[in-house]
């Protein structure tokens, strides 16, 4: 199995995840190594790392020549970085995820695509829809943009060339070594350092998180009985959390009052609303999420993510500080 972005967060998780639970598979990663990427995620581990860009063509040629399978995980993932310089996101999402569909299509490989939600833009916060296989595309974002247009490219390759390919659309993912850019670990090492959690604009935006190891648990449902050329939608029933009830449980469970957060400047085109049916995947594919408690969904997820970060200092703190202060030139 070729695993592309290996080394970033659900990367990291999807390849410690299968060697525990599928050791059947010999793994390969091949990851850049940008900002979002560390080889230490991968230490000790039995796989083969190959720090390399997807966007080489003739490394994916030799890369995808040799394995079984391909997922793809490799992208830019911030949203907010989308919108400060977006050719990145152009260059690796797109360019990148052509390159390697190219390589499929020469050696004939089994192919899985890993997307989001946010390709489908954003329900409006009163709007009990949830977003389904058949829901059209309108991101918002760069970052959603760029995703939407490499999951146009994998269909094209599929009905065009037959490739034998998936994808799948999943919400929201927290759990370990998830960058502390992203909202749940920045809070969480806020905390940590002394700092205040920040809350963009009113925080009642709602994302449907899902834990990581429940995503991966679904991918390789798909690997393993997922039908080709189909798209599976990944999520964990959340929609009903927003923003400010994760956060104060985030504080909460870290021993501060549940107001204990501030509002910074909320993100432009901020998407308000994500909510999934994952209907699809858990009737033809079996799949269920495991972190599933009453109140949230997340009590559980949260509280180990937490611990966590606690005890792997050394993943984070060299880069809190710059990480906060690029915050902060922006009001965040
Ligand atoms: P991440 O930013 O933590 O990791 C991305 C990894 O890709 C990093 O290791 C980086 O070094 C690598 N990479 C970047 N450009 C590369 C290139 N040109 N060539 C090779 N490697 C490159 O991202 P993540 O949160 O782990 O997301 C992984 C995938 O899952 C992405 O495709 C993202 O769109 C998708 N996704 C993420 C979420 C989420 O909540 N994080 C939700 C749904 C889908
Ligand atoms: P993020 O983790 O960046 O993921 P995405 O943009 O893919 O949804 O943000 C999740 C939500 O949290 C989003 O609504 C923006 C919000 N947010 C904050 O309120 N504070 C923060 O410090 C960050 C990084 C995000």
């Amino acid at each position: 199995m070729l695993v592309t972005g290996g080394a970033g967060f659900i990367g990291t998780n999807f390849v410690r995840y299968t060697l525990e639970h599928h050791p059947n598979y010999r793994i390969t990663v091949v990851d850049k190594l940008t900002y979002a990427g560390n080889k230490k995620n991968l230490e000790g581990l039995d796989i083969e790392f190959i720090q390399g860009d997807i966007c080489d063509s003739a490394l994916m040629d030799e890369l995808v020549g040799n394995a079984e399978c391909v997922v793809h995980f490799a992208a830019e993932s911030h949203n907010d970085n989308s919108l400060c310089d977006p050719s990145p996101f152009v260059q690796t999402n797109i360019v990148g995820t052509f390159q390697l569909l190219e390589a499929v299509r020469r050696h004939g490989v089994r192919f899985h695509h890993i997307s989001t939600d946010e390709v489908f833009g954003d329900l409006a916060l009163d709007d009990p829809a949830r977003f389904t296989e058949d829901t059209p595309y309108r991101p918002s974002s760069p970052y959603s943009a760029t995703k939407a247009g490499s999951d146009h490219l994998v269909r094209a390759w599929i009905r065009s060339f037959g490739i034998p390919a998936t994808l799948s659309q999943c919400s929201n993912n927290y759990g370990p070594w998830q960058h502390i850019e992203k909202f749940i670990p920045r809070q969480i090492t806020n905390i940590l350092c002394g700092l205040t959690p920040k809350l963009y604009g009113t925080g009642e935006q709602v994302r449907d998180w899902i834990h990581v190891d429940d995503h991966s648990a679904a991918v390789h449902a798909i690997l393993d009985r997922g039908r080709l050329g189909e798209s599976y939608i990944i999520g964990a029933d959340n929609d009903h959390v927003n923003n400010r009830r994760v956060i104060s449980l985030i504080c909460e469970l870290m021993g501060l009052g549940p107001d204990a957060f501030e509002l910074v400047a909320d993100r432009p085109g901020h998407d308000q609303r994500y909510a999934m049916d994952s209907t699809k995947i858990r009737r033809e594919l079996g799949w269920e999420p495991r972190y599933t408690d009453r109140d949230t969904g997340m009590r559980a997820g949260l509280e180990a993510t937490i611990a966590w970060y606690r005890e792997h200092e050394d993943f984070w703190r060299p880069e809190k500080e710059s990480v906060e202060s690029a915050y902060a030139k922006r009001g965040q």
